[in-house]
């Protein structure tokens, strides 16, 4: 039998009266490579952030990588890496217009998930 390493059933989350996802179930293999396609606001988001422990569903099973979220969200954090879309702009360079370059935002989040801080680069050139 396949292994999963992100299952999910019937994920549903909410913002106010708008339903960001709706019903979602997946079921994704280890060793697979998984993506989200589709137009502004459908949800691809809120999709990851329920299924990394972020954000806790208004219903829903979550199982990822064997571990039930949101109970084990903390646990789960400790065994994945996630990188957030306006992160990089907004938090590293908020004087500067431009978003760094993604080497320099891969290398500054890796050093705050393993607490090395600051990084050995500068954010000047
Ligand atoms: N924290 C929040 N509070 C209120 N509404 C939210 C919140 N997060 C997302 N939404 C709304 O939920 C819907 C889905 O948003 P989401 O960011 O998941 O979409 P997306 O598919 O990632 O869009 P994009 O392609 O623009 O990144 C949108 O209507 C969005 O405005
Ligand atoms: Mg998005």
């Amino acid at each position: 039998m396949t292994e999963m390493a992100i299952e999910a059933t019937g994920l549903t989350r909410s913002f106010g009266d708008l339903k960001a996802v709706d019903s979602l179930d997946l079921q994704i293999p280890k060793g697979c490579i998984y993506g989200f396609l589709g137009p502004n606001g459908s949800g691809k988001s809120t999709s990851i952030r329920l299924l990394t422990g972020l954000l806790n569903p208004d219903s829903g099973e979550i199982n990822v990588l064997g571990l039930k979220l949101p109970a084990q969200a903390e646990a789960l954090r400790r065994r994945i890496g996630y990188m957030t879309q306006k992160f990089p702009s907004m938090v590293i360079s908020p004087w500067r217009k431009t978003c760094v370059s993604w080497r320099k935002s891969m290398a500054c989040m890796a050093a705050m998930k393993n607490s090395v801080w600051p990084p050995s680069w500068s954010f000047t050139n």
